[in-house]
C-alpha cells in the first residue's frame, strides 16, 4: 500500500510513521507537511534511512502541490491541521484555512485520483462538551471553540464526499493524546518542561475541567485499524479510559518532578472551555478489537522520563511557540 500521510512531522502523525516503518521497514510512506511551528523534521529522523519514506515539504491549501503528491497513492491519513485551541481563539483564520480547506483540497485530490482510502484524524472536542455520560458516534456536532468548529467542518465535509462521490472515507475521533514529541504549548509537555525548569505553570480557572487521556502509541493503533478494516462512511471514535480533572493530572505531574503545589498560579479561565469530553469507544473495540494496552501511569512516567531526556528537542520549540 502506498500511503500519503499528510502532517507527518507533528506529534501524533511523527509517531503513526514511526510504528509503520518500525514494524516494516519496506513500507512505502509519504510524509506531506508544510512545517509550520509545530512540525518537526527530526521527528522521523530515525526512519528517514528506510527505502520506502519519502518526506514532500508542502502546503494542503496548495492544490498543485497535493495533485503532484497524491498521484499514485492508495490511502491517505490526514494529521495536519492547526492543532491548538488557545490559538483558534485569538485567531480563527488559519484554523479554517488549513483544517477546512486544507481538507476540501486533499478530498478533492484523492478523488480526482481515485484513492482507496481517506481517514480523517479528528477529534472528541466536535461534540462540545458532556456533564455525564458518553457520546457515541452518532452524536449531533456541537463544537465551542473555533479550533473544534473547524475540526467538525472538515469530518463532515469528508463524510460528505464519501455519501456525494463514493469516496471511501473514514472518520476518527480521539480523546486526548500524551506522549513524546509533543509540542511543548500543550498542557502535558507544557506542565513538564516548566516544572524541570524550575518555573511555575498556569492552571486554568479551578482546575476541574476534565478530560479523558490516551498514549498517542495506542490513538496511532487505532487509527492503524481503522485504516485497515473501517467500513466506508463510518465514524470510529478512539478512547483513552482514564479520565482526569485537570486539577488531577497537575498533581501527578507536580508529583512526577517533585514539585509542590506552590508552583502553580491559577489564570483565568480559557474563552468557552469545555467542561468534560468522554467517548463511548465501544464501535471500535467491538467491530475492530481496538484496545489500548498502556497503563496511564506508566505511560505518563515514561514521557516524564523522555522530556527530562529531550532537553535538546524542545528547548528551541519553547523558543518558536512564543515567536509563532
Ligand atoms: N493532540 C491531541 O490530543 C489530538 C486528539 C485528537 C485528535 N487530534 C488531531 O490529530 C491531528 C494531529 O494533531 P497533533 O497533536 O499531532 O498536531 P501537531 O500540531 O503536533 O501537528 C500538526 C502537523 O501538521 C502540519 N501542518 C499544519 N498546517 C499544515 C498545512 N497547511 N499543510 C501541511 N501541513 C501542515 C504541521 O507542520 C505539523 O507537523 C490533528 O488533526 C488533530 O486535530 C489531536
Amino acid at each position: 500500500m502506498r500511503l500519503l500521510v499528510t502532517g507527518g512531522a507533528g506529534f501524533i502523525g511523527s509517531e503513526f510513521v514511526r510504528r509503520l516503518l518500525r514494524a516494516d521497514p519496506s513500507a512505502r510512506v509519504t510524509v506531506f507537511d508544510a512545517l509550520t511551528y509545530s512540525g518537526v523534521e527530526a521527528n522521523l529522523a530515525s526512519v528517514a534511512h528506510c527505502p520506502g519514506y519519502r518526506f514532500v515539504r508542502g502546503d494542503v491549501c496548495d492544490p498543485g502541490a497535493v495533485d503532484e503528491v497524491m498521484a499514485g497513492q492508495d490511502a491517505v491519513v490526514h494529521f495536519a491541521a492547526e492543532s491548538h485551541v488557545d490559538r483558534s481563539i485569538r485567531g480563527a483564520g488559519p484554523f479554517v484555512r488549513t483544517n477546512v480547506t486544507g481538507t476540501q483540497v486533499l478530498l478533492d485530490a484523492a478523488l480526482r485520483h481515485r484513492v482507496g482510502r481517506f481517514v480523517q484524524v479528528s477529534t472528541d472536542e466536535v461534540y462540545g462538551s458532556i456533564g455525564e455520560g458518553s457520546w457515541t458516534e452518532e452524536w449531533p456536532l456541537t463544537p465551542n471553540s473555533p479550533y473544534s468548529a473547524s475540526k467538525g467542518a472538515a469530518d463532515l465535509l469528508a463524510l460528505s464526499y464519501h455519501r456525494t462521490h463514493g469516496l471511501d472515507v473514514v472518520v476518527t475521533r480521539c480523546t486526548n493524546n500524551y506522549g513524546p514529541h509533543q509540542f511543548p504549548e500543550k498542557v502535558v509537555p507544557l506542565f513538564i518542561t516548566r516544572l524541570l525548569d524550575g518555573l511555575t505553570v498556569p492552571l486554568y480557572g479551578d482546575g476541574r475541567h476534565i478530560r479523558d487521556w490516551l498514549h498517542v502509541s495506542d490513538h496511532c493503533r487505532g487509527i492503524e485499524l481503522v485504516l485497515l478494516s473501517g467500513r466506508p462512511g463510518e465514524v470510529y471514535h478512539i478512547g483513552g479510559g482514564t479520565e482526569l480533572s485537570n486539577h488531577k493530572l497537575t498533581g501527578l505531574l507536580l508529583d512526577a518532578v517533585g514539585a509542590d503545589w506552590d508552583r502553580v498560579v491559577a489564570v483565568p479561565d480559557r474563552k468557552g472551555h469545555d467542561l468534560r469530553y468522554s467517548l463511548d469507544d465501544s464501535k471500535i473495540r467491538e467491530q475492530l478489537g481496538y484496545l489500548p494496552v498502556v497503563p496511564f501511569a506508566e505511560g505518563l512516567a515514561a514521557t516524564v522520563d523522555w522530556y527530562r531526556e529531550h532537553r535538546h528537542w524542545w528547548e528551541p520549540l519553547r523558543a518558536r511557540s512564543e515567536q509563532a
